[in-house]
């Protein structure tokens, strides 16, 4: 099929191209593979939105195929180097993206868990099995102590995820007290013989997943019920800190799930999930291939995605009618792409690989989140290791960052930032009869308000982009950028090749009379940092 830049204007493109001949590629810059149409853009720090919440920036690790068991637990005697069981690598490498908050144990698995066979010696816990994922044996080795080691250790938040599909009022009442409670009480008693004498700080707790599927096939109706019942029970232990609920939201497109909530649930829950999964195809039956595809793919996932701000848009709407003051959160706790799973491995383990393709489904995705960054107050990627669109993937002691990985360690200075908005004039990329914008843009100040961070795509395989950056409100007196950009589409990490995608420093960069300029490479993600 065709493809072709669709321009602005004529003299835009002029004026562009005079621009574009002016400079030489940079270092860390691809060669330009052709001509191209001009961005333009006027970055408004003069003009600042809300706060970016940092939880945007936010992880889920789910009890499915190799995420928790090998990708971060190991157990104390494996020869993998480790701490209590959690693997050095992994740990080191998920410390530099400063993960505010983990989602755990589940997606599908929360609802068919039962914590208490996770506590305890770990040789006298019950084994159960996976049915969601693979039926493979769950010896729950993994539980509670173990999975708030990882949250210390990490220095992040704990997101825990209650069973309200198969469990029950006290089930989950029990675990929130064993968790947080510093009382002389049952539960409380129960971890301090398990070893654990203070409570931990458990900010975040959704009750159940997915209840309009694997969660219970409920209808809004009846979750708002269930909710409103296991919402009860859940005890603020530290009255200072109370425990903030996030509800089990709708699925993508299902407007009326939000609407019941709102208006059956409303302020008892802080925030109200939702999920969008990004598949090439839309089949559900054939995602399409993580390394195996055309342009074809590459555009229909591209564009796919893009529909996360549709989505965020429509259910916005419907809450600021019951909530205009935006006192209930957003919180889309899995989103990613899902392909067809690597050749040759379990299918119920969603194992997948990730490339250059999916760095721009996150940039792309995380510039969404900001524009909403009143109304959206967390994300989760799914997920965090050897699932789905994973930032770092394991073969037993061999570890790999992904180039979904780099995109959350160059946009984490985005985290807890003031939006600043960026009106852009982007070229299409069109192919065949669709076209999405060529850039996209997306911009904050840091909180210590020391630095204003845009970060910049450039979607197209094959066309590089100048682009002009006007500076409203502000007078940089320096400009530094990385970018990360590979020669193919397809371009991923191996365990042969970890190193194939990484940022590398960009110094394509001019900074001059309020402007900045610069020639965006083809399928890139560029982060420019303003002092
Ligand atoms: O992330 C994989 C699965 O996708 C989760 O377990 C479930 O919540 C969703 O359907």
């Amino acid at each position: 099929m065709k493809r072709l830049i669709m321009p602005v204007a004529a003299a835009l493109i002029l004026s562009s191209i005079a621009l574009a001949r002016s400079q030489a590629p940079a270092s860390g810059q691809a060669a330009p593979t052709s001509g191209a149409a001009a961005a333009t853009a006027t970055l408004r720090a003069d003009r600042p939105g809300p706060v970016v919440n940092r939880n945007v920036y936010g992880h889920f690790a789910e009890h499915l195929g190799r995420g928790i068991y090998e990708g971060i637990w190991v157990g104390p005697s494996s020869p993998i180097p480790n701490t209590r069981g959690i693997r050095h690598d992994v740990l080191a490498a998920l410390k530099q993206l400063n993960v505010p908050v983990l989602r755990w144990p589940g997606g599908c698995f929360a609802d068919e868990y039962h914590w208490k066979d996770g506590i305890g010696p770990r040789e006298k816990r019950p084994s159960m099995i996976n049915t969601h994922w693979g039926g493979v044996v769950e010896d729950n080795s993994f539980g509670t102590h173990e999975f708030m080691d990882l949250v210390e250790q990490l220095g992040t938040d704990a997101y825990i995820t209650g069973n309200v599909g198969s469990g029950t009022p006290q089930e989950m009442m029990e675990w929130v007290e064993y968790l947080t409670s510093d009382a002389v009480s049952p539960m409380a008693n129960l971890r301090r013989q398990n070893g654990r004498e203070q409570p931990w700080r458990v900010p975040y707790f959704g009750l159940g997943n997915e209840p309009w599927g694997c969660g219970g096939n409920m209808r809004p109706e009846y979750y708002a019920d269930e909710y409103r019942k296991y919402n009860t029970f859940i005890k603020n232990y530290d009255r200072a800190k109370p425990i903030y609920r996030i509800a089990g939201g709708a699925n993508d497109f299902n407007y009326a799930w939000t609407e019941v909530l709102m208006e059956r649930v409303g302020r008892r829950m802080n925030a109200a999930s939702l999920h969008y999964y990004t598949l090439p195809t839309g089949n559900w039956n054939r995602k399409g291939s993580a390394t195996q595809f055309g342009e074809d793919q590459w555009f229909s996932t591209l564009s796919r995605t893009l529909r996360m701000d549709e989505l965020i848009t429509k259910h916005a709407a419907i809450m600021d009618k019951a909530d205009p003051e935006k006192r209930i959160g957003l919180a889309i706790d899995e989103w990613g792409t899902w392909y067809d799973v690597e050749p040759g491995t379990q299918p119920g383990f969603l194992y997948q690989q990730s490339t250059m393709r999916d760095a721009l489904v996150a940039a792309l995705n995380f510039h969404i989140f900001h524009r909403h960054a009143s109304r959206v107050v967390m994300t989760n990627i799914a997920q965090t290791i050897n699932v789905l669109q994973a930032m770092i993937l394991t073969d037993k002691e061999k570890m790999l960052r992904t180039p979904t990985y780099w995109v959350y360690e160059m946009f984490k200075v985005h985290q807890g930032g003031t939006f600043l908005p960026v009106d852009l004039q982007s070229p299409d990329y069109a192919f065949g009869a669709e076209r999405i914008p060529a850039v996209s843009a997306s911009a904050t100040r840091s909180a210590d308000g020391k630095a204003v961070h845009l970060s910049l795509t450039n979607a197209t395989p094959g066309q590089t982009i100048p682009i002009t950056v006007t500076l409203a409100g502000i007078a940089p007196a320096s400009a530094s950028a990385r970018l990360l950009t590979a020669p193919a589409m397809q371009a991923h990490n191996t365990f042969a090749a970890p190193d194939t995608v990484k940022p590398v420093p960009f110094e394509g960069l001019r900074l001059a009379a309020g402007t900045l300029t610069l020639t965006l490479p083809a399928k890139s993600v560029v982060v420019v940092e303003l002092r």
